[in-house]
């Protein structure tokens, strides 16, 4: 819950002591501290790694964007791991990571070496790296990453180690971040799940529903428009469920989105992830009417077969899904669509995975992202004798991703000939004369700015942080190429 006033206010002193500290060695070595945070996860994964970025720069550290281990010089004083567990892979990556870290702390014993995120939160994972990886300073669990600066006060005055990670259910308010973007932003509406689809571990290892006040919400994208944002994404991992459960202030999420449209001035908002079993008529009608709001829905759906997703205790059938969408599509015809799509859960038989490629058919969702069945321990799905062979797995998924990528380049090919505004982001990473940017249905666009076309007013060539009109010229499987048209 809501954290009291009096334990934030012990943060902000273990920070500024931390700081002192961290200064007065910084001063007598010549060399300022340096921390590096790695982020593993998803979008709430990320924004958690910006808070964490925020809280080491208020404690005085440096902040640099990666780490060398092969230069004693450059190797950080604190490594932070923020970690994900969605999948067994993104666990094995992460243990490699950290076995690799062990030799850099030889060079440098007083570096200092956090775990945090998601892999946390299980039992197992705490009593590896115990016993197994000795070189690990600190962990924190998912809730409580706003208490960083005590268990860094604990490892710097007290010299201990301290692993373990006490749940909490935490709501917290007021902690520093470092954003990435300074045009983009991410802003929390809600934490945790309660939906325990039957393969997933997100509802363990981030805690029960609980959202933030509206009123807070607002503050954050005011103070964020001021400070030059253009457009905000509101995460939770089921927004729909957005002021039901615990912190709730009455105010539902179609509510919500409409006051952060209208009242706090940003230019674009948007949302993920919403749950398909509760996507509200009211949301729909916001996003139809409300300018500021995308046309863009991420709406997660899995499964296409409905014997599938019970299984998955998604509870919704294909028809239902259906249903939503077309609804979606007769009140927001230019709506952008994507989905998330899993393969090889078990007991998939042919007849269900090819109800999922009729629906993606049936659908034409402009982007999908396709995930392969992951086992992971504590969830139902993982004590099913009927896991899916690999070879059929693969295969199936390969026909998944080819059927996505052609409808995906067709849906991008009817985009050719249109002016569509976009939100710059920079020069293009290929090209440097060029610009990136991003659509409203979140499509990303490299275009030219034609200088001779400019004329006088090459004065206004476009800039991170404009919306532009450019016009469509060519489509890719994932991204689309443009010319400005201003
Ligand atoms: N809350 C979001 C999803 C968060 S996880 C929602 O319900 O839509 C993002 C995606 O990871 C999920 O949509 C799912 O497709 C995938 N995923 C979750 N658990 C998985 C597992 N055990 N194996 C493979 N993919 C998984
Ligand atoms: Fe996982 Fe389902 Fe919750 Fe999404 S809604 S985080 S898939 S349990
Ligand atoms: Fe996100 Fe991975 Fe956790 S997907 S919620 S960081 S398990």
């Amino acid at each position: 819950m809501s954290i009291d006033p009096g334990t934030m206010a012990e943060m902000w002193r273990l920070s500024d002591k931390i700081k002192n500290y961290n200064e007065e060695r910084a001063g007598r070595t010549g060399q300022p501290l340096t921390a590096f945070v790695k982020t593993f996860g998803c979008q709430m994964n990320e924004h958690d790694s910006e808070k964490l970025k925020g809280m080491l720069a208020r404690m005085g550290y440096d902040v640099v964007p990666d780490y060398q281990l092969s230069d004693s010089a450059l190797i950080p004083d604190v490594v932070v791991f923020n970690t994900c567990c969605v999948r067994e892979n993104a666990e094995d990556k992460i243990f490699g990571q950290l076995g690799a870290i062990k030799g850099a702390k030889k060079h440098k014993p007083d570096m200092i070496v956090i775990v945090c995120g998601c892999m946390t939160e299980q039992e197992w994972v705490v009593e590896r790296i115990k016993k197994s990886y000795r070189h690990v300073d600190l962990v924190l669990g998912t809730g409580n990453t706003y208490r960083l600066p005590e268990y860094m006060a604990k490892r710097i005055f007290e010299n201990k180690r301290v692993i373990g990670a006490e749940s909490e259910d935490s709501v917290p308010e007021g902690v520093p971040m470092m954003r990435d973007d300074k045009f983009k932003a991410y802003v929390t509406v809600m934490y945790g799940c309660d939906n325990f689809c039957s393969y997933c571990i997100v509802p363990y290892v981030r805690g029960r529903e609980r959202s933030r006040k509206a009123d807070d919400v607002i503050d954050e994208v005011k103070g964020l428009v001021q400070s030059g944002a253009k457009e905000v994404m509101l995460l939770g991992q089921n927004v729909n469920s957005y002021g039901k459960g615990a912190g709730g202030d009455g105010t539902d999420f179609a509510a919500l989105i409409r006051r952060v449209a209208c009242e706090t001035g940003i230019e674009r908002v948007r949302f993920m992830t919403s749950h398909p079993k509760d996507l509200s008529p009211e949301l729909i009608r916001a996003i139809a009417e409300e300018p500021a709001i995308c046309s863009q829905l991420h709406l997660p759906v899995q499964s296409g077969s409905t014997s599938e997703l019970k299984r998955m205790n998604r509870k919704y059938t294909r028809e239902k899904y259906l249903g939503l969408v077309s609804e979606v599509r007769k009140l927001i015809p230019d709506v952008t669509l994507s989905t998330d799509i899993m393969i090889g859960f078990p007991g998939e038989t042919e007849e269900e995975f090819e109800d999922t490629l009729s629906l993606l058919e049936e659908v034409r969702f402009d982007a999908a992202f396709t995930f392969i069945y992951s086992k992971r321990q504590g969830t139902p799905a993982a004590m099913s004798p009927d896991q899916i062979p690999e070879d059929v797995v693969n295969e199936r998924f390969k026909r998944l991703v080819d059927t996505q990528n052609r409808i995906s380049r067709e849906k991008n090919e009817a985009l050719e000939g249109k002016t569509l505004s976009v939100l710059v982001e920079g020069p293009s990473r290929t090209d440097p004369a060029r610009l990136t940017g991003r659509t409203e249905g979140n499509k990303v666009v490299n275009f030219d700015v034609d200088a001779a076309a400019l004329g006088e007013r090459c004065l206004n060539r476009p800039e991170a942080g404009d919306i532009v009109p450019v016009k469509i010229t060519r489509a890719e499987t994932w991204s689309l190429e443009g010319v400005y048209c201003g």
